[in-house]
């Protein structure tokens, strides 16, 4: 057992410090050990203390499980959260990033952002001379991702060849699930109505990231997408802060909406995913995200183990 925890601790020390912006900022081999040790958190077999560390967590959009399960992750680590939701902060009042970074570096053992723009992200870690975690941007949800694979590992096993379709709007968290799939092995098909793709640049990025010969593609035809999956992923059709669009969007996605009848198409034992929250009867029924084959709780359950298992390696626990 000694040498066990003292291998993973081996691979994870290159994270201590480390920012956690994208997929990308984390190699195979480190979103494994990472795995291994939520799963030890997750049973009991490890507890880490890491004595009155702080994370400060800047909010600009809503939030539940990231909100929730980095506060718990934080006090099962013997350490606490300060929410610094801008609008009782300067920040709202504008003072500059580039000030509140260096401001809060000095209070704060680690920084988790949720906001729109990722160069946002990219600006608070420019200045912080702490770990900065992305809770979620426009672009990326990098911790959703993590949290999604530990889920669909704990099912399969072995990660590699898994294939996972994930239907629905390009947006941040297939962007993070092309990446992050792609590195472990995963064959990730991004289905979308046309001019809904993934952002490019992420699917080259993707391309460029695959390891064990895992395939990134994308397609516009829900049922040719669907064949052969292991997983079925979707999200909601308009994500925070495109909810002008949210009418428009209803007509645009109808056909890619995952229903009992689409489920059928894939593979037999077929699980379903869905970071949450979900609008039921509109990007998912009722009956598929209740019935026997969802695991969105599973999912949800894990952000708070490898969530744990990020911060006690960031903020050198191990
Ligand atoms: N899945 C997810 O990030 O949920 P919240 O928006 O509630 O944090
Ligand atoms: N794509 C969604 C994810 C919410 C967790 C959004 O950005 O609103």
């Amino acid at each position: 057992m000694a040498s066990a925890s003292s291998g993973l601790a081996a691979k994870l020390t290159s994270l201590s410090k480390n920012n956690f912006l994208s997929s990308s900022d984390l190699n195979s081999n480190q979103i494994l050990s990472l795995f291994e040790l939520a799963k030890e958190l997750k049973v009991g077999n490890r507890r880490i203390d890491l004595g009155n560390r702080v994370l400060g967590l800047i909010f600009k959009k809503a939030s539940t499980r990231t909100r929730v399960s980095f506060q718990v992750a934080m006090a099962r680590l013997g350490g606490q959260t300060v929410d610094l939701n801008p609008q009782i902060t300067q920040l709202g009042r504008g003072e500059p990033i580039k000030d509140t970074a260096r401001v809060l570096s000095r209070y704060c053992d680690a920084l988790a952002i949720r906001t729109f723009s990722q160069q946002e992200l990219e600006e608070y870690a420019k200045w912080s001379t702490i770990p900065v975690i992305n809770a979620l941007t426009d672009l990326e949800h990098p911790c959703q991702a993590l949290a999604d694979y530990l889920t669909i590992q704990e099912n399969f096993g072995d990660l590699k060849g898994i294939n996972l379709s994930y239907i629905g709007d390009g947006n941040n968290v297939a962007n993070s699930l092309m990446i992050c799939g792609a590195m472990l092995g995963v064959n990730v098909k991004i289905c979308s109505p046309v001019g809904y793709e993934a952002d490019f640049e992420i699917i080259e990025k993707a391309k460029s990231l695959s390891e064990f010969g895992s395939k990134i593609s994308i397609c516009n035809d829900p049922l040719d997408a669907v064949k052969g999956a292991q997983v079925i992923y979707t999200d909601v059709w308009a994500s925070m802060g495109q909810e002008e669009e949210q009418v428009k969007r209803k007509e645009i996605f109808e056909k890619y909406k995952v229903d009992q009848k689409l489920v059928e198409f894939a593979h037999e034992e077929v699980i379903i995913m869905h970071c949450l929250p979900a609008h039921r009867g509109e990007e998912i029924t009722e009956e598929v995200l209740e019935g026997q084959n969802s695991h969105v709780f599973d999912q949800a359950e894990n952000r708070l183990h490898v969530q744990q298992a990020l911060l006690a390696v960031q903020l050198g626990g191990l």
